[in-house]
């Protein structure tokens, strides 16, 4: 059961006052939802040590700035990843949805996006951005003709259309790092924990028949059993490409 602190019912999202999985509770716990300012925050124990603003998704401002940096498709690794042909809006699954940034990278190439989040918390926050953008003047047309987000697991679900692409960023055990991560994926991580399921997610994602299957890695991880059939590398990340 997830809790959402809060006296008061209307505080709370229409999608989730009927959700037998979230509950409303009056006293503070470690890990809840709660209402801030409009939009659907949530508190974790580093959130509060480490005085962290609150935590919420936004899809409009991230996809603004990316619009505004004008990418050039031939010269992006995901973009390349993807065959670098936008114009038809091809279909690209996002199965690790998460705080929905890579999605949101997705959209601004001009692709079509599905994308899957199993985390429940997770799938609410990015539930609540999803509505917040569809309502945005200038951009909701664009989340509601071009992006759908499904709560769960994509294996637990049967589609009639096959995408172009499975795209996979999976989290890692955290290793030795000097530095720490990131803060959105240290709060991820506290509200997710590892993916155990990664060698299964892989192996049903590679049987997709015709699809690509994109997994993001650390630029110096090792490759999977199965080498992929291309690398486009970034920065600090590479995507490896296997071709249905
Ligand atoms: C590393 S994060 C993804 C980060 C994301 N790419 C972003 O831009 O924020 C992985 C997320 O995918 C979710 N996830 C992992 N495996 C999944 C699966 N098989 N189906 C749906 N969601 C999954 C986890 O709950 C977690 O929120």
């Amino acid at each position: 059961m997830i809790s959402i602190f809060s006296s008061n019912l209307n505080d709370v999202p229409e999608f989730l006052q009927n959700d037998p999985e979230f509950i409303l509770v009056n006293s503070v716990e470690e890990l809840y939802l709660y209402s801030y300012e409009g939009r659907l925050a949530l508190m974790t124990p580093t959130i509060k040590e480490e005085n962290l603003r609150p935590f919420f998704i936004d899809f409009i401002a991230p996809l603004k700035y990316h619009q505004k940096q004008n990418y050039s498709l031939k010269k992006e690794p995901l973009a390349k990843a993807l065959g670098g042909k936008f114009q038809d809006r091809p279909l690209v699954w996002d199965i690790t949805c998460g705080t929905g940034s890579d999605s949101l990278l997705l959209l601004s190439f001009g692709a079509k996006v599905v994308a899957f989040e199993r985390n429940k918390i997770m799938w609410a926050l990015l539930q609540d951005a999803l509505e917040r953008a569809q309502k945005d003047q200038e951009l909701g047309h664009l989340f509601k003709e071009r992006f759908t987000l499904i709560r769960g697991d994509p294996r637990d679900h049967v589609f009639d259309q096959r995408p172009l692409a499975v795209y996979y960023d999976p989290m890692y055990p955290e290793g030795n790092r000097k530095a720490l991560p990131r803060k959105e994926m240290r709060i991820i991580r506290e509200v997710v924990g590892d993916d155990p399921d990664f060698k299964e997610t892989v192996t049903w994602a590679q049987g997709i028949p015709r699809s690509r299957f994109i997994i993001k890695r650390p630029i110096k991880a090792p490759d999977l059993d199965e080498k992929p059939g291309h690398i486009y590398q970034g920065k600090s990340t590479r995507y490896d490409v296997y071709f249905r």
